[in-house]
C-alpha cells in the first residue's frame, strides 16, 4: 500500500468512518482459513489495493465494474461494510504472508483478490449472489479461487442459512465459467442484453467433505 495514499484517506475519516473502521476491526474475529489461502475481512487498509486492480480494463470487464477514483472506492468500501446484505473477504494467499498470519493484521502483502456474497433478492434472502476475482494473473490457475468459493460458501450456509447460490458471467468468460460449472453449477438463464449467463447451485447439492469454517 502507497503510504502517501494511506496517510491521505486517514486524515479525512469522518466520525461515522471512525465507527465503522472500528466495526470492521471487530469483524477481524471473522477469518476463513483454508489450505491455500485465508479468507479475511475487506478492511480500510485493502482499499489502496482494490483500487489499483481495478484500474484494470480486463477486470472491469470481467466483473462487469465501472472505474471510480480512490475516495469513491474508499465510500464503496463504507457502504459494504455498513450492508448487512453483503459480505466481502479479501483473499490472501497463504505463501505470500510475511513473518506468519496475525488475526487482525490485513496483510496488504499477500492480497490476490476478493470474494463475496450479496442477498439481493428482496423475496427471498436465502438466495446469495456470489463473485470472485483472483485478481493478479500470476495467482491465478493455483486452485484458490475454487478454494475460496468453496470456503464462502460453506460460510454462507451455516451463518445465514443460505439455500442457493447464483453466478452472473460474461459468455465470454471461459474461466469464471468453467470454475463456476466445474463447482456444479447449472445455467439456469442467458441474458441477450448483458450477454450473461446466470447459474444456480442448491446448496443440497455442494459436498464439502472439509468444512472450511
Ligand atoms: C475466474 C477466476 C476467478 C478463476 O480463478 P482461479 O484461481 O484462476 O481458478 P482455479 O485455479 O481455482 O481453477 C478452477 C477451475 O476453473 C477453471 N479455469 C480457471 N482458469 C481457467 C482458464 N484460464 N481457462 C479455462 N478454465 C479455467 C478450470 O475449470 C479450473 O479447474 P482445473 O484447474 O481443474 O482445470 C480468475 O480467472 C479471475 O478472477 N478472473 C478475472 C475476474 C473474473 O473473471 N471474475 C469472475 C467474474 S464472474
Amino acid at each position: 500500500m502507497s503510504k502517501l495514499a494511506n496517510e491521505g484517506a486517514r486524515k479525512e475519516l469522518t466520525e461515522e468512518e471512525v465507527v465503522e473502521e472500528a466495526r470492521g476491526r471487530a469483524a477481524t474475529k471473522r477469518i476463513l482459513e483454508g489450505k491455500k489461502v485465508i479468507l479475511v475481512p475487506y478492511m480500510r487498509e485493502h482499499v489502496p489495493t482494490y483500487h489499483r486492480w481495478m484500474q484494470d480494463p480486463a477486470l472491469l470487464a470481467a466483473t462487469a465494474s465501472e472505474p471510480l477514483t480512490l475516495d469513491q472506492e474508499y465510500q464503496v468500501h463504507l457502504s459494504w461494510t455498513q450492508d448487512p446484505l453483503k459480505h466481502t473477504f479479501i483473499v490472501l494467499d497463504k505463501q505470500l504472508i510475511r513473518g506468519g498470519f496475525v488475526p487482525g493484521d490485513p496483510h496488504v502483502e499477500a492480497m490476490i483478490g476478493d470474494v463475496n456474497i450479496y442477498m439481493n433478492d428482496p423475496d427471498d434472502l436465502h438466495m446469495a449472489e456470489i463473485e470472485i476475482m483472483i485478481a493478479d494473473p500470476k495467482s491465478r490457475q493455483k486452485g484458490l479461487g475454487k478454494e475460496s468459493i468453496l470456503m464462502m460458501m460453506a460460510f454462507a450456509i451455516q451463518k445465514y442459512e443460505i439455500h442457493t447460490f447464483r453466478a452472473k458471467i460474461g459468455e465470454t468468460n471461459t474461466a469464471s465459467l468453467n470454475l463456476f460449472r466445474k463447482l456444479g453449477f447449472v445455467d439456469s438463464s442467458y441474458s441477450e442484453v448483458f450477454k450473461e449467463f446466470t447459474l444456480e447451485l442448491p446448496a443440497s447439492e455442494l459436498s464439502i467433505k472439509e468444512p472450511a469454517v
